[in-house]
Order: structure tokens, then sequence, then C-alpha cells
């Protein structure tokens, strides 16, 4: 994909919908009795893998343009998939499934692509292990995972890390546990599950960093409506404030307070960022607004993390382009991402001629550098090739991104829509 420096992005976009909420509609539609009617539905890879792996244990979802109907399968009606169930390149399908395969009377493999085998998972296995579960991966914490069936007891389990995965793989399979589950983390991670989950008549109490979920006989059908992505937005964000000149409007984005850490990022960095037409409902959505404006270093550290923690590649970018020092701190997570988002950025901005620095958990951006368009790599990684793309827009002369089409994890018409408001 071939970019070149932009004079100014204009207009009015709307992203597609929101890849967390995505995954759990059809997800917990499918546990649910009933049918749901899922709009803003994301038909990204991601979320495709997640419908492929239900259809292969019996759940019905037809697609269309305008809607995803799940035709619920009930707690108990999941059927034994006839092969190992493949999610592809995505996190929360492995992680969230395996929460609900440990509980199913059935046996079941999940397997995943190159950066899925590579991934974290003994973090899962643990406290499932606790609950009960029989799951073991590959050497003890990798995928494959097998899974057999147990009969599962209610935890309470403290967190090493904050992530949503992990705790909502826990909550999950606390739906079929015998007794209350509870999970505590180090700081909030978004609440995706917690939400929807009690829209769908669950007991689930959540206390700032602690989630108590009570088993419930069935999940009754909701319909559901998902906002657009505001890790989507965040490219457009990120776009309109670093490139002179340029004025965006992205619609209807999902500004839940677990995911909203971007807009604080920009805006105490100086972002001209507004926020207007909002919206409340089960998950809260408004219109924002950039005018590009002159940026300067912060420091990205504790709770606000996990807030932000997809935005973080992007947010180096216009760490890139502010005066001053950005110093990132409390992100080791970001290296077990599809990538190694930490090591991943500090090169392709070393390549553009920026001046940053890996460090044990996060990274230093000394921005304010004249930077140049080169070529980039996608690192297999949707987000490195979308924060990259907004960094060839903004720096002087041409690039090109090595394999673009990554993009479709998550956003499978981005480039377009960059054209649309003129890049
Ligand atoms: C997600 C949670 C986050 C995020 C990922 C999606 C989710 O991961 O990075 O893109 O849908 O729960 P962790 O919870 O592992 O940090």
């Amino acid at each position: 994909m071939k970019l070149t420096s932009s004079a100014g992005l204009h207009g009015s976009i709307t992203v597609p919908g929101d890849k967390s909420i995505s995954h759990r509609a059809v997800m917990f539609g499918a546990l649910a009795d009933g049918d749901t009617h899922i709009s803003g539905f994301l038909m990204g890879e991601d979320c495709l893998s997640t419908i492929d792996c239900l259809r292969k244990m019996g759940v019905s979802i037809d697609l269309s343009e305008q809607a995803v109907v799940v035709h619920g399968a009930g707690l108990h009606g999941l059927k034994a998939p006839a092969g190992p169930l493949y999610t592809g390149n995505s996190g929360t399908t492995t992680r969230l499934l395996s929460g609900i395969l440990a509980a199913q009377p059935f046996p079941s493999t999940l397997t995943g692509d190159a950066s899925i085998e590579k991934r974290p998972m003994g973090r899962i296995i643990t406290p499932l292990r606790e609950m009960g579960a029989d799951i073991d991966g590959r050497e003890g914490k990798f995928c494959p995972l097998s899974i057999r069936p147990a009969a599962l007891h209610g935890i309470t389990y403290h967190m090493p890390v904050a992530s949503a995965q992990l705790k909502s793989a826990i909550l999950l399979a606390g739906l079929y546990a015998d007794g209350p589950t509870t999970v505590i983390e180090p700081a909030p991670s978004r609440d995706h599950t917690e939400r929807m989950l009690r829209a769908l008549g669950v007991q689930a109490e959540s206390d700032g960093c602690r989630v108590t979920l009570h088993a419930p006989l069935s999940l009754h059908a909701s319909d559901i409506e998902i906002p657009g992505d505001i890790s989507s937005a965040a490219f457009f964000l990120v776009a309109g404030a670093i490139i002179p000149g340029s004025e965006i409007t992205v619609r209807n984005v999902g500004i839940n307070p677990t995911r909203d850490g971007v807009v604080e990022a920009l805006h105490a960095m100086g972002a001209n960022l507004t926020i207007s037409n909002l919206r409340q409902g089960a998950e809260p959505a408004a219109d924002l607004t950039i005018r590009s404006s002159e940026l300067h270093g912060i420091e990205i550290s504790g709770a606000l993390i996990p807030r932000l923690i997809d935005e973080l590649p992007v947010l180096a970018v216009a760490a890139a382009f502010a005066q001053g020092e950005t110093v990132i701190r409390d992100a080791q997570e970001l290296k077990v991402k599809e990538s190694n988002r930490i090591a991943a950025m500090v090169r392709e901005l070393t390549r553009a001629g920026a001046d940053c620095t890996e460090t044990a958990d996060g990274m230093i951006i000394r921005g304010g550098q004249p930077l140049h368009g080169a070529a980039f790599e996608s690192w297999s990684d949707h987000r490195v090739a979308m924060s990259m793309a907004v960094c060839a827009l903004a720096a002087a002369g041409e690039s090109e991104i090595v394999n673009p089409e990554v993009v479709s994890i998550s956003y499978p018409g981005f480039f377009n829509a960059l054209q649309t408001i003129g890049g």
C-alpha cells in the first residue's frame, strides 16, 4: 500500500462496530434462550473466527449486511465440534471460548495462527484449573489447548494482570460453576462482559476492580446495538490531530469509561478533541470531532494503560509528532499482543526518523523530529499497519506499508475510509 504525505483530512465518517462487543454479542447470544438481533456487528476476520467456532458447535447464525441474528442454543445447548476449533489471529475468541468450553460435556481443542500459538495461555489455564477444569496447553501454557469435560466450582481469583480476556474467561466458566465466582483485577479492564451478561439477566456485581458472578439457570436473549469501535476511531483521531489543517468527525463511537483512555491521553497532549451527541445505553456512544493542533509529550502509565491498551501504537505515532518527551510505562502487556507492539512501534517509527527507545515496560519517544516516509512492516499486526499508515500520511514524502491486508482483522475498509476523507 502506497501512501503520500497529506495536506489535511476532512469529513465525517463512521467506523465499524466494536470488536470486543461483537465477539461477546455472538458468543453470549449463542448461550441465550431465544434469538439475538445484533446491529453494528464487526465483519472483521477476528469476529468471523468466533462465528465459525460457534457454528462448528451447532449454533445457527444468520449473517447479512444489515444485521446478524443468532439463534441461541441455550447455556447447555452447544454440540461437540467434529474437529479442532480454529480461532485464527483472535486472542478474544481463544480466551473467552476456553472459559465456555471448560464447562461443556464434550472434549475440545482450540488452535490458532502463528501469532496465537505464541500468546500466553497459562494465565487462563491456571484459574480455570483452580475452578476444576481439565485444560492443558502445549508446554503447559500455549495453544493448542485441549479441554475435557469437568464439573466447575466458583473461586475468588486475584488476577496477576488487568486483562478483560482473562477476566471474561473466568466469568464465562463461572456461568456453569457451583457457587459464585469472583475476580479481582490490579486495575479495571474493559467491562463489556459484565454489562452484557447483566443485560441478559445474569447477576454480576462490579465494584471497582472486583466482579462477582452468580451462575444463572439461563440467559434471556436481548437485542444488541454495537457502537463504532473507539480503537478504530483512534487512528482518525490521531491523524486529525497531527496532520495540519485537518478536521474529522467520527460518528457513533463507543465511549465506555473502561475504553476511553485515548480521549484522556489526547486531551492531556493538547489535542482539540470534542465530544457531542452523547447517547447513554448498555454501552454509551458519542460523536468525536478532532481538529489539528500542536501536541506535547506526556506520561502514560498506571491505571490508564488498560483503558487505552490497544491505542498505544497509534498514540506512539502521536507522540512522535508532539513536542517533547512521551514516556509509556506499565505496558508490558503490549509485548504479548498480536505482535510485540513495543518492539514493532519503536522499530517502525525509527525507520521514519523518530527518536524513540524501547524500555522494559513501554517506550520513550522524544517527539518533534521531522519524520519522513519509509517502507514500513506491519509485523502481521492490524494495529501496527494502521498506526504506520497514520504516520505515513503525517510524514514528508512517500511511504509503503508491507502486508497491509492484515487490517481486515479489525477494520476491512480502513484504507478506503482514509481515502474518503482525503488520505
Ligand atoms: C480485549 C481485551 C484486551 C484487548 C483486546 C480485546 C477483549 O486484551 O487488547 O484487543 O475483547 O476483551 P486483554 O484483556 O488481554 O488486555
